[in-house]
């Protein structure tokens, strides 16, 4: 495919490079040096930021791919470190790979004791959100060995440190936030039951972990490993650009992905399922939905590539099915009121014409809540899972021998150049 741009008469061939599947791409990376102009696209809704061979996205299709592998087969026959081995080392494990991966994770989990100290300075009403961005980055303050960036053996150290300890400062995070003591990691455990241990159990009584909340939240895990180019991830490459460090610019992906229009959604969901309260109160929210003038939006519907739906909601609401059922509660009001939101939402005129579908953030905390995370760890969770598919791209970029520090172009709205006044000749 040849594409030509005709800017004041003059023809300008613009190369076009060919993915594998998806939309080719115009390179217009030496538009500036042939015209002197720049493009323009808030919000990157027509611009790849880069070239990646980790995770595709069809959202007209509602296809998402790890390596090429559906998300549906990984959460259905996979689990989540396998899932972490595809995303960073682009193949599934064989068994030996495989133990040998788990075993290295495994012997990661604990973090620095004096990050004990370090937690005790946090008020303990604080988000913990806010905690796993002050812990994360502080992890460059602890790991001093794996912070240089041109050396491969120090970025896999530092890459298995937070896959591995990302667990243990989450459950630190809730344990502070309720009073009760850290619990250490138990490393015969596997990766999701150890975290459920660290989150639930207490010194004074023995923690039986239950498979199947385990089987679920490890299928959680999986759907929120990684998704292309979203905010967060896009926040992680442009920091990894400058050449930070790499706890530095998963902390930056942590702050980003905190936000209610990406990751932050989750607990914005259960929120407003909460206040709309009963199946009755449907419509009164639908209309806020729709009306301009009331910035309200249904929470944990529409997506900025998802134009159907969400491949990982459809997983998501199996699995709130199996917790529920598991744990024995036949009728969560809840899930009445998100049932029938779903339904009346799907069928109404303004959700069908603008393609708004539930995303993965609308069942998700439903699942959570009843295993018992309160709506602030919602979020935590998510960047848990994330940090796999975070270090994925980060490490992509790092490799990339073409790699330059992300820099991009304005347009210059504001003032034209004047003289300074000083200020008694202001008035
Ligand atoms: N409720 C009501 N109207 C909506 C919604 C919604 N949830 N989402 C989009 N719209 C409308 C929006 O008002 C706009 O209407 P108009 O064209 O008349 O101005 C149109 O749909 C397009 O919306 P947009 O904001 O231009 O679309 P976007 O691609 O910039 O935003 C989004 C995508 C996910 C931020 C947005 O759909 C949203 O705010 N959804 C609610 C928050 C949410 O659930 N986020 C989780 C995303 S999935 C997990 C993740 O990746 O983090």
């Amino acid at each position: 495919m040849d594409c030509t741009l005709i800017i004041d008469n003059k023809a300008l061939e613009q190369p076009v490079k060919e993915g594998t599947i998806g939309p080719s791409v115009i390179d217009i990376s030496k538009l500036y040096g042939q015209t002197g102009m720049f493009t323009y696209d808030p919000g990157f809704t027509s611009t790849a930021s880069c070239e990646s061979k980790i995770t595709y996205i069809d959202g007209d299709e509602g296809i998402l791919l790890y390596r090429g592998y559906p998300i549906d087969q990984l959460a259905e026959h996979g689990d989540f470190l396998e899932t972490c081995y595809l995303l960073l080392y682009g193949e599934l494990p064989t068994a030996a790979q495989k133990a040998d991966f788990d075993y290295r994770v495994t012997r990661h989990t604990m973090v620095h004791d004096q990050m004990n100290r370090f937690f005790t300075g946090f008020r303990r009403d604080a988000h913990p959100m806010a905690i796993m961005v002050a812990s994360v980055g502080a992890l460059s303050a602890f790991y001093h060995d794996s912070t240089d960036i041109s050396d491969p053996h120090q970025r896999m150290i530092a890459s298995m440190r937070m896959i591995a300890k990302m667990p243990t400062l989450a459950a630190m995070a809730y344990k502070y936030s309720i009073g009760q003591p850290f619990v250490y990691p138990q490393n015969d455990l596997d990766y999701t039951s150890n975290f459920l241990r660290m989150c639930f159990a207490v010194p004074a009584e023995e923690y039986k972990v239950n498979p199947v909340l385990s089987r679920a939240l490890d299928r959680i895990f999986i759907l929120h490993a990684d998704h292309e180019q979203n905010a967060s991830t896009s926040t992680v490459r442009l920091a990894g650009s400058s050449g930070a460090n790499p706890f530095a610019c998963i902390a930056a992906g942590i702050a980003c992905l905190w936000g209610p229009a990406h990751g932050g959604a989750n607990e914005a969901a259960l929120k407003m399922l909460e206040e709309i309260g009963t199946p009755d109160r449907i419509p009164e929210y639908i209309a806020k939905a729709k009306d301009k003038n009331d910035p309200f939006r249904l929470m944990g519907f529409g997506h900025r590539v998802y134009k159907n739906y969400d491949p990982r909601a459809r997983i998501m609401q199996k699995t709130t099915h199996e917790v529920l059922n598991e744990l024995g509660i036949k009728d969560d009001p809840l899930l009445d009121v998100a049932v029938e939101l779903e339904q009346i939402a799907l069928k109404d005129e303004y959700f069908v014409e603008k393609k708004l579908y539930p995303n993965i953030d609308f069942y998700s905390g439903i699942t959570l809540k009843a295993m018992g995370f309160p709506t602030s760890m919602f979020t935590v969770l998510f960047a848990l899972a994330r940090t796999v598919g975070w270090i994925a791209q980060w490490s992509e970029m790092i490799e990339d021998p073409s790699q330059r520090i992300g820099r991009p172009r304005q347009l210059y709205t504001g003032e034209t150049e004047r003289d300074y006044v000083t200020v008694p000749q202001r008035g």
